[in-house]
């Protein structure tokens, strides 16, 4: 077998969900800078220039509810590193508002551009899954646009039950279920 194999077999332990970190500062911007041509945020709610510390503390507050920009909803967002390599980022969003329950969904993943197409996504979404239910949503919305045919893969592979299409809100959006 080769390693990619093998690693593609041991994902389940070997990428980890956590707190963004003050070490991350520089993988984690070069992700949201490799992310920018593609008009996905890697970093959320990110100002370029914000000093790191003041970024952490701020996503911190916004998983306890605590100075929460705009519409937004208690949220936990998190690395994923493999073998302590940032490859990736998730947010777990604790409750639904009225755009999330139609377009957003629960969870947005994100996997760096150069080390996509090792099932990093996938196994970020399966551990997301567990994520979520620990905060008590026990039915799970994952939402993509249509054409992010990436995406859909990893929900479909991830057992995803396609419920609808949503329109009405610029790009139409697949809505698929975890329940
Ligand atoms: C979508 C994204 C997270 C996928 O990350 P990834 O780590 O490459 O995904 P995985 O390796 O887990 O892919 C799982 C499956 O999805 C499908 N898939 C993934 N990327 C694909 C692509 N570019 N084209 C077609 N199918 C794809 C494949 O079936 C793949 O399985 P395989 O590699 O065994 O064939 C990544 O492309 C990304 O970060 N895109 C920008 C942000 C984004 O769109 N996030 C999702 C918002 S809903």
């Amino acid at each position: 077998m080769d390693r990619e194999r093998i690693e593609r077999a041991l994902l389940p332990q070997l990428l980890r969900l956590r707190p963004f970190r003050p070490e991350d500062e520089s993988p984690a911007r070069a992700a949201h800078a490799a992310m920018r041509p593609e008009g996905f945020p890697f970093l959320l709610d990110y100002t370029d220039g914000e000093p790191w510390r003041r970024y952490l503390e701020r996503r911190e507050a916004n998983r306890r509810g605590e100075r929460l920009p705009g519409q937004w909803v208690p949220s936990t967002f998190l690395a994923a590193t493999v073998e302590g390599r940032l490859v990736g980022r998730i947010s777990v969003r604790h409750e639904l508002n009225s755009w999330l329950a139609t377009y957003g969904g629960h969870i947005g993943y994100a996997v760096v551009p150069e080390l996509r197409r090792r099932g990093y996504a996938s196994e970020i979404l399966r551990q997301g899954l567990i994520i979520a239910r620990s905060v008590g949503i026990d039915e799970v919305l994952v939402t993509c646009d249509v054409s992010n045919v990436a995406s859909a893969g990893v929900i479909e592979g991830c057992g995803g039950v396609f419920e609808s299409v949503a329109s009405g809100d610029g790009t139409p959006k697949r809505r698929y279920w975890f329940r």
